[in-house]
Parts: structure tokens; C-alpha cells; sequence
């Protein structure tokens, strides 16, 4: 039949074209999708978005006629819904792969819409939020859809550090899909529904002769607990994009602003007497700082970062009388608080992620130093210990510090101390401030002392005790000025807060260079 030409058939051939593009790969699919408990791609933004906010871009973008896609039928959109709309009235790009479209496979196309949205994005200052649910580079488009992934790293590369970029995976991320993520700042997997691998389950069976699944080999298990790949997880999709809002909610626009200051409810006068008391006598014993966080910061409210890997150091986002804040806080009931390959990693991360975005970083120290062995010393802790003191030094976001115990060695150095241009540093009085602890100090110094006494038990505990109270006490290291002030553990939230409202202006520039080189 003849296309109606009249104005009146053009708009209605246009609304028919708007619905068919809308359907994606099409309802069988769509139910598909829903069977495995999955949203579709609009269905996500929708979920994510302010209500009505949503405006699409490249509804009507094709495939390009290469390699085995030459002929091919051709979806509307290509694979990917594009566009902006606002979270909590702010300003944000989005992009959400269409699983019904050819596997949410990634085609030149289907990356130039994404690219184009990056190009936007930086241009205007507003953060990318990328929804994934992907098979990986198209293979029918060969080489063409390699040189989409390439694009699109390079976008990431260039938005690192100036505008949020926030991943979301929600179904597979396989092959090329993997490296787009790994290049923002901030993962989040849903449990149970999302994989993220470079080669699936078959081609690692075929290529290494391993048997393993699509869960063991990139479940949201293996990259939370064990690689460190994603810093948060969901326990549904919903979760999962509250989760995005919420992220967001403590993250500035872009590198020139700051984050909202929202929520400034709480007392910032409140004290806090279970402070007081939270140390135990014993020097070994643990305590959590996980309670000593809900007392200093607003409400009690921590997004916690990476909480299931390297549970010895604790990252997060908090408020302080509203102020988004980021913390880095030694966990001592976790391998007494030790700093490892992968703390040190997890610790230097969020500190750069911090740094970018104009985020202040409160650390809570209590290390007794450095993981030493044989395993760690050959997987390289010298290396990767070098990070985290890399990421400290660069920093030049207010930095406030609180020694509540231990700070030895070189851990006490890394940790935020004094020397690495710390503005305020504040120490408790059960503070053990010291190039190390008693026990290694002794065996070192009267080694031969020790050898000849008739009772080197006796002499060894003499000697650590005068070991201790010479160089334990915080007082020591507040008389040579590397401690600004001793405060009691109840009075923490209001002296960190008095300290933190005169470097909200703080500006720092180092020396120009091209960039750094983090020990990588
Ligand atoms: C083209 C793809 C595709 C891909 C999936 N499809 N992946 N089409 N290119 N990469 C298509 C399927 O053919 C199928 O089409 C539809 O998407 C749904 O896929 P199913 O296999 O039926 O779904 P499911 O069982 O849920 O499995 C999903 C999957 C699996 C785990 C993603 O499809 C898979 O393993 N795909 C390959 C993943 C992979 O190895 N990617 C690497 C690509 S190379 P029909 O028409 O039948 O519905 C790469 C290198 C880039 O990415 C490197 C850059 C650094």
C-alpha cells in the first residue's frame, strides 16, 4: 500500500515508528527478559530517573552495514537506550543495553551513541550512569565493533576525574563489556543475576581445560569478595538503582563543584560518652570500628565501599554537619587492622576517587603497621603498599586524621600522618604513636642483653615497659608537632567538624607536570 503522504499520515506514520522502535528485539524477547527476573532497558531508566525526565537520543539509529550484519533485519536504537534526565533534579546522561537486541552486543553504531552521549556529558559537566547488560563486541561486525569499544575506553579515560562515571551491571558483561566498567569510577553488580568475565565459562574450558561456571567465574560472589572488581552490590535490580541515587547523592556534578550539602539534622555539638569507653585496656584486644564511624558521623549514616574485601580497612562515604565526606579507617578486628596488598589497593582507590571529586577524607587510624611475610613481600606489598601512600601524598582535599590507638612504622606514616601534608591531625590519649611496636622494638635493640639474662623473661617485659612509656604516648609525638591535638574520643564529632569548615575553602596546587607516576 502507498505510504500516506498528507501531514496528518506523516505524524501517524511517526507515532508508529516511535512505538515499533520502543518494543526493542521485540515482545518475545522482552518476556524473555522478564522470565530471568530482568528489567528491560527503558524499563531500568524509568526506575532511575525522576519521574518524566527522560529525553532519548538516537531513538532511530541503525546498525552500520558491515561484515555479517550486511542484509541483516535492523533494530531501532541498535541495542542501546541513550539520553539525560535528572536524578534528585540533577542533571545526568544515561545509557541502558537492550539484552533483546542481538544480545545487548555492542556494534559501532551502538557505541557511537554512547560516545556521543560522553562528548555531551563532559562538554556540559554531568555524570554518566551506564546500565549493562551486554554479549560483548558484536561479533558479526568484526574489527567495527572493536574500534566501537576503543572509542568508548577512550571516553572513559578522558571523563576519569572530571565527571562521575557510575556502572551498573544487570545481566552478562562479557568480553569487550567487562573493560568499560573497570574504567569508571564506581561498580555496582546486582547478586545473582549479573557475570562479569573477559571469556565465559565454554572458551575457558576449550582454552585452559578448566571446568567452572558462569557464577565461579564472574558471579557477583567472585568479584565482591575475592578480585575487588565491584564496589557495591544489590540484592535486586530496584536495589541496585536506588543504590546508583543514593552514590550520587554524595558525589559532586563534575571536578569543579562539590558534592550537595544535604541532611546538616544531626547535632554537630553531639559527643559521644560510648567513645570514651571503646578502647579496651588490653592493647590487643579489638574493638569495631565500625561503631566508632556511627558515632562521629551524621546520624550514623555510612555508605560503605567495597564492604566485603579487604575488610581490614573500611572506605565510605558519610556527612559531617552535611558535608559529604569520605573515610578511610583501619578496622582492628580484622587481621588487627594490618595494611595488606589488597587494603592498601582498596584504601589508595577511594582516596584518588575522593581527590577528584573535591571530597574532604577523614581517616580513623588504628595500624599496627604493614602485613609482613613471606606471601605478601612476594606478591609485591612494597609495590602496592606504595599506593596508598602515592594516593595520600597527591591528595589535596582537606585531610583530617584520628589516631584512636596503634600508628607504627611505616603504616603510621601512610596513614594519613602529619608528614604527607595532613591538615589536621588529631590523636586520642590511648594512642601508641611509635616507629613499632614493644614486643619487636626489644627483640631487636637487647638482643644480646636478652641472650645473657638468667631471666630474660622478667627483663624482656621491664624492657617493653620502658619501651612503651617512652614512646607510646601521644604526648611525645604532640610535643614534636606531628599531633595538632589530643581530644577525647567523646568530643571527636565536634572537633573534626570545628576543623573541617575552615579547608572547605582550602586550595592547594602542587607542581605542573604532565602527571604523576602511581606505582602501579
Ligand atoms: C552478537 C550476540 C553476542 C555477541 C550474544 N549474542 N552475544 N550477538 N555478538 N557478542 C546474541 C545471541 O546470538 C542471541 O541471539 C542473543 O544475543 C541472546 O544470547 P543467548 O546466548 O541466547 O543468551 P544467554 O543464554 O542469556 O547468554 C548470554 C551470553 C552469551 C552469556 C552473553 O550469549 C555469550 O556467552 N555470548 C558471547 C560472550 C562473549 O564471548 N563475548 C565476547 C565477544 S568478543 P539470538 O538471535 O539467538 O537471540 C569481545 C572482544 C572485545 O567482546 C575485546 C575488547 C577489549
Amino acid at each position: 500500500m502507498e505510504p500516506d503522504k498528507s501531514v496528518k499520515g506523516k505524524l501517524l506514520n511517526h507515532q508508529q515508528r516511535v512505538d515499533k522502535a520502543m518494543e526493542g528485539g521485540g515482545q518475545k524477547r522482552i518476556d524473555a527478559q522478564h522470565a530471568k527476573g530482568k528489567f528491560t532497558a527503558r524499563e531500568r531508566l524509568a526506575r532511575l530517573l525522576d519521574p518524566d525526565s527522560f529525553v532519548e537520543t538516537g531513538l532511530f539509529v541503525t546498525h552500520k552495514e558491515v561484515g555479517l550484519m550486511r542484509g541483516r533485519q535492523k533494530f531501532d536504537g541498535d541495542g542501546v537506550v541513550t539520553g539525560y534526565g535528572r536524578i534528585d533534579g540533577r542533571l545526568v546522561y544515561v545509557f541502558s543495553q537492550d539484552f533483546t537486541v542481538l544480545g545487548g552486543s555492542l556494534g559501532n553504531a551502538h557505541a557511537r551513541k554512547i560516545t556521543n552521549l560522553y562528548d555531551l556529558a563532559l562538554k556540559t559537566g554531568a555524570p554518566v550512569i551506564g546500565i549493562n547488560d551486554s554479549g560483548g563486541a558484536r561479533i558479526q561486525e568484526g574489527i567495527d565493533a572493536l574500534a566501537g569499544y576503543g572509542e568508548l575506553f577512550f571516553r572513559n579515560v578522558e571523563a576519569s576525574g572530571v565527571i562521575p562515571q557510575i556502572s551498573v551491571i544487570m545481566g552478562p558483561s562479557a568480553g569487550g563489556a567487562v573493560y568499560s566498567p573497570a574504567l569508571t569510577d564506581l561498580i555496582i553488580m546486582v547478586e545473582d543475576s549479573s557475570h562479569m568475565f573477559v571469556t565465559g565459562p565454554e572458551v575457558v574450558k576449550s582454552v585452559m581445560g578448566e571446568e567452572t561456571s558462569f557464577e565461579e567465574l564472574g558471579g557477583f560472589s567472585t568479584h565482591a569478595f575475592k578480585s575487588g572488581v565491584t564496589h557495591f552490590t544489590g540484592r535486586n535490580e530496584e536495589e541496585s538503582l536506588e543504590l546508583v541515587k543514593k552514590i550520587l547523592s554524595y558525589l559532586p556534578s563534575n571536578n569543579l563543584g562539590d558534592a550537595p550539602i544535604i541532611n546538616a539534622t544531626d547535632d554537630k555539638e553531639r559527643m559521644s560518652g560510648k567513645l570514651n569507653s571503646i578502647i579496651p585496656d588490653d592493647p590487643k584486644a579489638a574493638y569495631d570500628m565500625y561503631e566508632v564511624i556511627r558515632e562521629i558521623f551524621d546520624h550514623g549514616d555510612f555508605l560503605e565501599v567495597f564492604p566485603h574485601w579487604a575488610k581490614n580497612i573500611i572506605i565510605g562515604f558519610a556527612r559531617l554537619n552535611g558535608v559529604s565526606v569520605g573515610i578511610v579507617a583501619n578496622q582492628p578486628k580484622v587481621l588487627a587492622g594490618a595494611l595488606d596488598i589488597n587494603a592498601s589497593i582498596k584504601g589508595a582507590k577511594f582516596i584518588r576517587l575522593c581527590d577528584s571529586f573535591n571530597i574532604p577524607i577523614i581517616s580513623l587510624v588504628d595500624v599496627p603497621g604493614f602485613l609482613p611475610g613471606k606471601d605478601q613481600e612476594s606478591r609485591g606489598i612494597i609495590r602496592n603498599g606504595a599506593k596508598l601512600l602515592y594516593a595520600y601524598c597527591e591528595a589535596t582535599v582537606p585531610k583530617i586524621a584520628v589516631t584512636t590507638r596503634k600508628a607504627f612504622g611505616g603504616a603510621y606514616i601512610v596513614m594519613s600522618s602529619k608528614h604527607l601534608q595532613t591538615d589536621v591531625n588529631f590523636a586520642w590519649p590511648t594512642s601508641q604513636i611509635a616507629v613499632m611496636g614493644s614486643e619487636g622494638a626489644v627483640n631487636i635493640l637487647y638482643r644480646r642483653e636478652l641472650k645473657a639474662s638468667d631471666d630474660p623473661d622478667t627483663r624482656r617485659k621491664e624492657l617493653q615497659d620502658e619501651y612503651e612509656k617512652e614512646f607510646y604516648s601521644p604526648y611525645t609525638a604532640a610535643s614534636l608537632g606531628h599531633i595538632d591535638a589530643i581530644i577525647n574520643p567523646s568530643e571527636t564529632r565536634p572537633r573534626i567538624i570545628e576543623a573541617l569548615w575552615p579547608l572547605l575553602t582550602k586550595r592547594e596546587t602542587r607542581m605542573k607536570k604532565k602527571h604523576g607516576n602511581i606505582p602501579l
